[in-house]
């Protein structure tokens, strides 16, 4: 590291100037899970274009994967402190306190704020809308934004449909303060939600709706019987795991990316002809392909990345944006979205044009 602070110009925008990426060295192959569970590599390619899965092991935390991506930006960005540092992640190292804090204790930050964001798949472009926010306020003059997630925690082994998709990830990028025509500088976050549709993505117990233990909540002067929801006789079974229903999620993942890709590249005055690159959240290659049908982009603009590391979840908008600048697909210059849809429901689209910078 350079021991520099991230350079700054004056100024209010936020310009993306570093990019780091961590997968932990364990590889699932589709043949791996076929031989646990009743799937195939034909199944898994021709439903969701994914090859393979990156699984951290039961010593590695989500921090683990978040520090080193981390790392890894700040040297991209050639600097080793930041002024505020914001982590996406459904998975974190535990459920008090925020894992930010942590990560930014070990990368040596020093005393910055540092905070979680939940948005599950579309988190990393909430925490790059907060950061934006941060620099645009004035609290900060540069933000390590991170999106890691270890899936792998909280997926249920039997369930093939969420096993075949995800993997465990880390990526992040460094902000600075600066004009909004340099390259790097975000245009104005797209961002949104419908709750009305927390059902479709869960991770059903283990929060105050229903706690995993089961003594009952205190204070309600039964020892345990505060409602109708814990009651120990007729209360479901906790479920811990990531739950997805699938299609009506994939359905919603296209028209929101699509719908909320066209708002961001209208906002950055671009026609679709205009984008020279999608970098979508790697769900699944089938929502890409309909992403950009729906868009009517061609669909060689949208990068993929998912085929090697499966759905990364807060992770994969960095992971795929590293892929596609270290493989020739992203080049400086390029008028580039990103976007991204998740449990919530959430989505989000940014529009940047991609700047010189050397992932790492
Ligand atoms: O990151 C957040 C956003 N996430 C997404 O955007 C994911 C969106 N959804 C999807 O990618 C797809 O819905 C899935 C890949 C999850 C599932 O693909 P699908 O084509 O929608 O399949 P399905 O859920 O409708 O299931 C069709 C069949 C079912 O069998 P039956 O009931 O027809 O007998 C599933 O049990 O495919 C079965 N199936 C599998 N078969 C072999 C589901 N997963 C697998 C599997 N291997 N891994």
């Amino acid at each position: 590291m350079s021991g520099a602070a991230v350079r700054r110009v004056s100024g209010t925008a936020a310009v993306l100037c570093g990019l780091g990426t961590w997968l932990p060295p364990h590889a699932v192959t589709n043949d791996d899970l076929a031989r646990e569970l009743d799937t195939s590599d034909a199944w898994i390619r021709s439903r969701t274009g994914i090859g393979t899965r990156f699984i951290a092991a039961p010593s590695t935390a989500t921090s683990d994967l978040a520090v080193e991506a981390g790392r890894r930006a700040l040297k991209s960005a050639e600097a080793d402190s930041v002024d505020a540092v914001v982590l996406a992640t459904t998975t974190p190292d535990h459920p008090c306190p925020a894992t930010a804090p942590l990560v930014a204790a070990q990368l040596g930050l020093g005393t910055v704020p540092a905070f979680d964001v939940g948005a599950v798949c579309t988190g990393f472009l909430y925490a790059l809308a907060t950061g934006a926010g941060l620099i645009a306020t004035g609290t900060a003059g540069s933000v390590l934004v991170i999106g890691a997630d270890t899936y792998s925690r909280i997926l249920d082994p039997a369930d093939r449909s969420t096993r075949a998709i995800f993997g465990d990830g880390a990526g992040a990028v460094v902000l600075r303060s600066g004009g909004a025509d340099e390259p790097g500088a975000l245009g104005p976050p797209v961002l949104g939600s419908d709750g009305t549709g927390s059902d479709l993505i869960t991770v059903r117990s283990g929060g105050s709706r229903e706690p995993l233990h089961t003594t009952g909540p205190i204070g309600t002067g039964d020892g345990g019987d505060a409602g109708d929801t814990n009651d120990a006789g007729d209360a479901p079974q906790p479920d811990p795991y990531f739950r997805m229903a699938g299609k009506a999620v994939f359905r919603n993942a296209v028209e929101r990316m699509a719908d909320a890709s066209l708002t961001a590249a209208r906002r950055a005055g671009w026609e679709v002809a205009d984008i020279d690159r999608l970098v979508a959240h790697q769900a699944n290659l089938r929502i890409l392909h309909a992403v950009a049908d729906r868009m009517r982009l061609p669909r060689h603009r949208c990068p993929v990345h998912l085929d090697q590391v499966g759905n990364t979840a807060a992770a994969s908008i960095p992971l795929a944006l590293s892929h596609a600048a270290a493989t020739g697909r992203l080049t400086p210059g390029h008028r580039t979205l990103l976007t991204a849809f998740g449990g919530g429901l959430t989505w989000g689209a940014c529009a940047l044009r991609w700047p010189a910078l050397t992932p790492m």
